[in-house]
């Protein structure tokens, strides 16, 4: 898989691609850039953003700055690029990502994130450059980046490559394996620390038994309330 973030901050992303599972995923063919929306900006001194049509606080991330980054980098007009790849604005009132959004976004080939800053983006970015709109949760964050890191995060965890144990990602929370619920509780050594103790069923080696439990538990969990 392909992701390309656009940021202002692109050497944010030189830390997250050090990470012991990205390496691993772009290790088996996947690619992360983080790419500047600023370095190719049509405009002096390196600006990007402007005030508000119709006034209020703060600045907007222009429409032309980020059509210019887009051309510069995959030598197309941006209105096309979504045809041929999937770009994703990240903005906090967008589709809430999820699991089932992460497996989707884990399944296209090719992958775009516009990370905002400031008032955020010029609408015209979203509409016509963007495929969709997502955000990772119902709050403000600064800028966009720690939301991409938290997309990547998510969607690389699901790619060739990322996990040390091929079986890994299969029974995680929220996976067809758990039927969508959270998952199970873990315990490892020692069995009992100031008197807590492990649930005797994991230390049984009954193996049915275990899963049972397993299972139970995510069930519980999932109609309980995750923990
Ligand atoms: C300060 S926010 C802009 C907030 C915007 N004025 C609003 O009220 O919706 C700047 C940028 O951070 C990113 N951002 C902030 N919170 C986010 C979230 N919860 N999910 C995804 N992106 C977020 C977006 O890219 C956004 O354009």
């Amino acid at each position: 898989m392909e992701i390309d973030v656009f940021t202002l901050f692109p050497e944010w992303f030189e830390w997250f691609t050090a990470q012991r599972h990205v390496r691993g995923a772009l290790a088996a063919g996947s690619s992360l850039r983080g790419l500047s929306l600023r370095e190719h900006t049509p405009l002096r001194g390196g600006r990007v953003d402007d005030t508000p049509f119709g006034g209020g606080a703060g600045m907007v991330i222009r429409v032309d700055v980020v059509e210019a980054a887009l051309r510069a980098y995959y030598g197309v007009d941006p209105v096309e690029l979504r045809t041929s790849r999937r770009v994703v604005a990240l903005t906090p009132g967008g589709r809430v990502l999820d699991d089932a959004l992460v497996d989707e976004l884990a399944s296209e080939p090719r992958l775009t994130l516009l990370c905002g800053r400031y008032e955020g983006f010029d609408e015209r970015i979203i509409e016509h450059f963007a495929s969709d709109t997502i955000s990772i949760g119902r709050y403000v964050l600064a800028g966009g980046e720690l939301a991409a890191m938290v997309v990547c995060d998510a969607v690389i965890r699901k790619l060739p490559g990322a996990l040390g144990h091929s079986e890994s990602a299969a029974e995680e929370s929220f996976s067809e394996a758990l039927e969508g619920n959270p998952e199970y509780p873990h315990y490892t050594r020692p069995a009992e620390y100031r008197g807590w103790h492990v649930p005797d069923v994991l230390l049984s080696g009954d193996h049915e038994r275990i899963q049972r439990w397993r299972t139970e538990r995510a069930h519980e969990r999932g109609s309980n309330g995750a923990r």
